[in-house]
């Protein structure tokens, strides 16, 4: 599978997975992308999924202001399919809402690629009517999920709202590449 993705972290705990998604898809042959969120960043430094992916990881959109490139237009147009994992509440509601106040975000507006949100979070947050919506709306305009699964959350209670596993993620990626 040799695509150009766009994996997009936000700032959840099981942002950890992102390392193992990162690295599973230069396995396949793709190259890998990170744009993390601002927030994303006090969790994990770019330089781990630089050196994961072998590329630059970016996270603010006025970072590099040497370069000649709108990046958010630029990786936006590289783009064979954006993959947003994990995927926080807060980052799917700004999608639904079309917000883009952040380089993930605007990228994600500017994108033609197919976009595949994987949801992580604490089960409140992922059942709450909002987060619902929230997630309607997205598949109705034809986002692509990968479902989050029951497991142990961050806050020490099982529930739903875990990180699908990345094996899980990988395949969906690869149905909608081969699309
Ligand atoms: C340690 C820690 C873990 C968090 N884990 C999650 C999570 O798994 N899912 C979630 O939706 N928010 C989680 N949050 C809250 C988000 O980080 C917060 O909503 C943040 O504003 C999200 O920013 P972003 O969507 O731009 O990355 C966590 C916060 C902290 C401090």
């Amino acid at each position: 599978m040799k695509s150009n993705i766009i994996l997009g972290v936000s700032a959840s705990i099981a942002i950890y997975k992102a390392c193992d998604i990162t690295r599973r898809l230069k396995d396949e042959g793709c190259s890998v992308t990170v744009v993390q969120t601002p927030e994303a960043t006090e969790l994990i430094r770019p330089i781990v999924f630089e050196s994961l992916s072998g590329n630059k990881a970016y996270r603010g959109l006025f970072e590099d202001a040497s370069s000649w490139e709108i990046e958010h237009i630029s990786l936006a147009a590289k783009a064979d399919l954006v993959l947003i994992a994990p995927a926080t509440a807060n980052i799917i509601a700004k999608i639904s809402a079309g917000i883009a106040d952040d380089l993930l975000t605007c990228v994600i507006l500017a994108t033609k690629a197919p976009i595949l949100i994987c949801p992580a979070m604490n089960e409140g947050m992922y059942l709450n009517k909002i987060t619902q919506a929230n997630i309607d709306k997205l598949k109705k305009l034809g986002y692509k999920f990968v479902e989050p699964r029951k497991g142990r959350l961050a806050c020490g209670q099982s529930g739903l709202g875990c990180l699908a596993e990345v094996e899980e993620i990988i395949k969906a990626a690869k149905k909608i590449l081969a699309t």
